[in-house]
């Protein structure tokens, strides 16, 4: 089954170049207001194929997804509604106990009103530079004034961390660098990043890992070449997690070992089963190398890797049962000003505005949540969860195998919090003309 390219939103397919960009949460007062400010976006949302053959020339690239509340604003019929996910349905906020966000976490500490029923859009505008985001902001801002009842809930600003020649988050971490193949894309996986797999991992209405499409939502054409996407805005305690290395490492070199078992690679992308004891940063820079391992042989006991790391965690490879059957393909951007190096907490916001893309919210997102992340017997670490993304109280441990005798780091902090999230149904350019296209609604 050919992949409908020219159907799909690009997100789901392409990485964009774009240094900065804006996140729009957007409620619709008024449906017919919502499908008048999607009428007029429409046309501008490139889909993967246009994406691709313009890449190098666009200087923007723009994203529409909506939530199940969103959905019912639209017009959606209700016979429609219902055949959505139950999970999609509930939404992010009301997940929180199956997720794991508590505490610190939970929904009420939410920013920008992302917690409310009333987040009905997000617009995704990924700009390749200032001048561009100013441009499309101002445009949007226009837009959503001339659409009767539609108003902005909140935004999040975007920003690259400098240097800007690589992709990396707050810690200083390498990002980007494993990320799941779709067949019939015409990507080629790198060594160690696993077979292409079939596209209905990702994208409703095509064969998936175990068969035929099922339980698809209906009608067809609002689902087919949609996606689910799990929003997640992470705030990166950088001061805090600076100070536990300084604190619980005695050289700066130990410090960074220390950081890199956290995360599984180090800070310049190196995986640690490849370079267990020294950072080698042309590994890590080097596609070809740098997903070219695997646990259960060569690491099995996490004494390079350590069980509990992140990318360890979410990506377990060979260690893992249906490893096929839980990829995520992972978009977002970074926001907030660097801190720079050895300069003291500021207090400021910055961190990770994620989106997890995924044909099964439950099977993929979820399960990655609150098995992967905040199960604290996972992989029989006895009080352990994620220690980047996981949610911490101080109470839990991290546990670093050695030989002769492992280091148990006691108390991990919470080095990020989660400050919002949302479930979003991103739909393909034919599914969003049928939600511009709908007639009656009332005003939500
Ligand atoms: C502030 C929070 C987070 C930070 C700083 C972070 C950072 C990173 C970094 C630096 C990598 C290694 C680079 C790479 O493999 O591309 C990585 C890998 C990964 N992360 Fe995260 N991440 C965060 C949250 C999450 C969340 C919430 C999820 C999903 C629910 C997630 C899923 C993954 C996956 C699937 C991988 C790839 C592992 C592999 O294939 O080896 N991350 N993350």
């Amino acid at each position: 089954m050919t992949l409908e390219l020219d159907d799909i939103q690009h997100i789901l397919v392409t990485r964009t170049p774009a240094l900065t960009g804006r996140y729009e949460f957007l409620s619709f007062g008024d449906a017919a207001g919502g499908r008048r400010w999607l009428t007029e976006l429409v046309g501008r949302v490139q889909s993967a194929a246009e994406a691709e053959a313009t890449l190098g020339a666009s200087k923007r690239w723009i994203t529409l997804a909506f939530t199940y509340s969103g959905l019912r604003a639209l017009g959606v019929p209700d016979a429609a509604l219902t055949s959505f996910p139950v999970e999609f349905q509930e939404g992010m906020a009301a997940r929180a106990d199956v997720l794991g966000d508590t505490g610190d976490n939970a929904p009420e500490h939410w920013a920008g009103g992302l917690d409310g029923d009333d987040v009905h859009a997000i617009a995704i505008l990924f700009a390749r530079d200032a001048a561009e985001h100013a441009r499309c902001t101002t445009e949007h801002d226009a837009l959503v004034a001339r659409c009767q009842g539609v108003r902005t809930v909140s935004h999040l600003d975007l920003n690259a961390n400098p240097p800007f020649s690589y992709a990396h988050d707050h810690f200083g971490f390498r990002d980007r660098l494993s990320q799941p193949v779709m067949k019939g894309t015409g990507e080629v996986p790198t060594p160690g990043s696993g077979d292409a797999l079939e596209p209905g991992e990702f994208v409703l209405g095509y064969p998936d890992e175990v068969g035929p499409p099922t339980d698809l939502p209906q009608p067809e054409v609002l689902s087919r070449n949609g996606s689910f996407m799990a929003y997640r805005r992470l705030q990166e305690h950088v001061g805090r997690f600076r100070a536990f290395l300084a604190d619980n490492a005695d050289t700066p070199g130990e410090q960074e070992l220390l950081a890199a078992k956290f995360m599984g690679r180090w800070r310049s992308g190196a995986p640690l089963v490849l370079a267990p004891d020294a950072d080698d940063p042309e590994l890590g820079a080097d596609a070809l190398r740098n997903n070219d391992f695997n646990y259960g042989e060569m690491d099995p006991f996490g004494y390079a890797c350590p069980l509990g790391s992140h990318a360890r965690r979410l990506n377990p490879r060979d260690t893992a049962h249906n490893m096929n059957r839980r990829r995520m393909i992972r978009r977002g951007a970074t926001y907030g000003p660097a801190l720079p190096d050895g300069a003291p907490e500021d207090g400021v916001e910055r961190g990770i505005a994620a989106f997890i893309i995924c044909a099964s919210l439950v099977r993929q997102f979820e399960f990655a949540q609150n098995v992967w992340i905040n199960d604290r017997s996972f992989h029989e670490l006895s009080n352990e969860h994620d220690p980047i993304c996981g949610s911490q109280d101080g109470r839990l441990d991290f546990t670093v195998p050695r030989r002769p005798i492992r280091k148990v780091y006691k108390g991990i902090p919470a080095f990020t919090t989660l400050r919002g999230g949302g479930y979003f149904f991103l739909p393909g350019l034919r599914a969003l003309r049928y939600l511009a296209g709908l007639t009656g609604g009332e005003p939500a």
